[in-house]
C-alpha cells in the first residue's frame, strides 16, 4: 500500500529550508511526510494526543469528521447497518471485498468449527475473584488464549498462520463472553450452536438460553445487536486500534495484541463510556431528571464531571453512528413494547445540551455511546456487559488494521519519540551523605 507525493511542504528552521514530501490519500486527505525531520534538523514533532498525527497507511476505513462520514473499505455505514450480517461485515473489513455467498458460507462455518473454547479453558472462569468486571475476564482469557494455541504465536506468522487466528479470535471471543456473563452470575453455560449466526445470534443464545418456540433468540433483538456490532466495527485510528497496532509491532502475539486493545477500550473516555453513559442517565433519573444541573456540572471545569456520550476527537458536527442508533432506539423499544424513562431523558439531555453554547462553540455533540446503551438495556444486556459488546463490534477492526499493519511492507516497531523535561545531569550523592 502506498500513497504517492503530490506536492511538497516548505519548512523553515535553523537557519535550513526543508522541503517534505507532501502525501494524499485516496480521499485526497493531505499528510506532510517528516520521515527526515530528524535527521536534517535534529528536531522531532510534538503532538500532544496525536491529534494531528497519522500513524499509517491504511485501506480500511474512511472517516471524515467535518462531514460525519464514515465508511468502511468505500461502504457508507448507513448501508451496511441497514443491509449487511455482521459476519459480512467482519469479511469486508478484513480482507477488503464483500464475500460472495460461496465465501460468507465457507468464513461462517470455519468461525463455528472454532466457536468451542479449548479444552480445559471453562475452568478458567471458576478461579476468578467474585464480582470481577466482565472487561477484565475478557482482557484475561483472550490472553490466556496463547497458551491454549501456541503454534498461533509466532513473532512473524504465515499468511495461513494470520488466517487461523483471525478466525479463532473471531469464533471464540463471543463463547468467552458469554461464558464469563453465565460463570459470573451462577448460571451453567450453555454451549455455542453452529446453525445460528456467530456474533449475533450464537452470542445471544450462549447468554440467554432460547427464547421463541423455535429455540432461537427473537429476531427483533437479533437485529438490535447485529446493527450494534456493525456500527462499533472499525474506527480507524481510535485508542484501541493504535494500541493493537502498537503492541502487535513489537510482534507480540496476535492474543496478547487483542487484548491490549480490550484494556484500552475499557477506559470511560472509549468504550466504557457505553456503561457510563447509563449509570449517568440513571443517576439523573434518581436525582428527580433534573437535567439542567447536570449540563451545569459538565460545564464547569472544577466539578470533575464530563456528558458521558458527548463529544468526540475526529467528529465537530455529527456521529453517523449516533444517528442510526437514535431512531433504531425508538423502532426496538417500540417492537420489543418497553417504555424506558431513560430515552426520553436522553432526548431531554441532548436538546438542552444542543442549545448550550458550550456545547456548540466545542463542537460536543452524542456520539455513538450516548444511545447505544438504552438499545442494549432494552434487549436484556447486563449494564456491566456494555463495553464487552462494543468489544465484539470492534473485533474485526482490530484484526483487520493487525493484518494490514503486518503484511504493510516496510512496517516496523512503533516507538514514538518524547521531550524530555526532567532534571538535567545531576551527581548520585550516597544515602549517609543525603542531607
Ligand atoms: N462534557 C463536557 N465537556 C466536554 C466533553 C464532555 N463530554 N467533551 C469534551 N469537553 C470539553 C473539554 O473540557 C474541552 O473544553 P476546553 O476547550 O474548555 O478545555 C473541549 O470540550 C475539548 O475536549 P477535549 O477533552 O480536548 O477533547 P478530546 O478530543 O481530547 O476528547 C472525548 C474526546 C471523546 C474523550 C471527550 O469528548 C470526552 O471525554 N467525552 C465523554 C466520554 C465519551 O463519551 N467517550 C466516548 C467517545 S465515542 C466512542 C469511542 O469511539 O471511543
Amino acid at each position: 500500500m502506498e500513497a504517492p507525493a503530490t506536492e511538497t511542504a516548505k519548512l523553515a528552521f535553523a537557519g535550513k529550508t526543508l522541503e517534505l514530501p507532501v502525501i494524499a490519500g485516496t480521499e485526497q486527505e493531505k499528510a506532510i511526510d517528516i520521515a527526515a525531520l530528524r535527521d536534517k534538523t535534529g528536531a522531532v514533532t510534538l503532538d500532544l494526543g496525536f491529534g494531528n498525527t497519522a500513524s499509517c497507511l491504511s485501506a480500511i476505513t474512511f472517516l471524515d469528521g467535518e462531514r460525519g462520514v464514515l465508511r468502511y473499505r468505500g461502504f457508507p455505514i448507513e448501508q451496511l447497518a441497514e443491509y449487511a450480517t455482521y459476519s459480512e461485515t467482519a469479511y469486508l473489513l478484513i480482507y477488503g471485498n464483500l464475500p460472495v455467498k460461496r465465501e460468507l458460507e465457507q468464513f461462517t462455518s470455519r468461525l463455528a468449527d472454532r466457536s468451542g473454547l479449548p479444552e480445559g479453558m471453562e475452568d478458567f472462569f471458576d478461579h476468578l475473584p467474585k464480582g470481577i468486571h466482565p472487561m477484565a475476564v475478557l482482557f484475561s482469557a483472550v490472553a490466556a488464549l496463547s497458551g491454549y494455541y501456541p503454534e498461533l504465536t509466532h513473532p512473524n506468522p504465515t499468511r495461513e498462520e494470520i488466517d487461523s487466528i483471525i478466525l479463532t479470535l473471531l469464533a471464540q471471543i463471543p463463547t468467552i463472553a458469554a461464558y464469563s456473563y453465565r460463570k459470573g452470575n451462577g448460571l451453567p453455560v450453555i454451549p455455542p450452536r453452529r446453525d445460528l449466526s456467530p456474533t449475533t445470534a450464537n452470542f445471544l443464545h450462549m447468554m440467554f438460553g432460547p427464547a421463541g418456540a423455535d429455540g432461537k433468540p427473537d429476531e427483533v433483538v437479533v437485529s438490535a445487536l447485529r446493527k450494534i456490532l456493525i456500527l462499533h466495527a472499525d474506527h480507524e485510528q481510535n485508542c484501541s486500534t493504535s494500541t493493537v497496532r502498537l503492541v502487535g509491532s513489537s510482534r507480540a502475539n496476535a492474543f496478547v495484541s487483542i487484548s491490549s486493545g480490550i484494556g484500552a477500550l475499557w477506559g470511560p473516555l472509549h468504550g466504557g463510556a457505553n456503561q457510563a453513559v447509563i449509570e449517568m442517565l440513571e443517576k439523573i433519573h434518581k436525582d428527580g431528571g433534573n437535567f439542567s444541573k447536570y449540563v451545569a456540572l459538565a460545564k464547569d471545569k472544577t466539578s470533575g464531571f464530563r456528558l458521558m456520550g458527548f463529544g468526540h476527537r475526529v467528529y465537530k458536527n455529527f456521529d453517523p453512528r449516533s444517528r442510526i442508533l437514535k431512531s433504531s432506539c425508538d423502532q426496538v423499544l417500540e417492537r420489543l413494547g418497553v417504555r424506558d424513562p431513560l430515552l426520553d431523558l436522553a432526548k431531554r439531555l441532548e436538546e438542552a445540551a444542543l442549545k448550550d453554547d458550550y456545547f456548540v462553540s466545542r463542537k460536543l455533540y452524542p456520539n455513538v455511546d450516548f444511545y447505544s446503551g438504552i438499545i442494549l438495556r432494552a434487549i436484556g444486556i447486563p449494564t456491566d456487559q456494555f463495553t464487552v459488546i462494543f468489544a465484539l463490534g470492534r473485533l474485526a477492526g482490530w484484526l483487520a488494521h493487525w493484518r494490514e499493519m503486518l503484511e504493510s511492507p516496510g512496517f516496523r516497531i512503533g516507538r514514538p519519540r518524547q521531550i524530555y523535561t526532567g532534571s538535567t545531569e545531576r551527581r548520585f550523592v550516597p544515602l549517609a551523605q543525603r542531607g
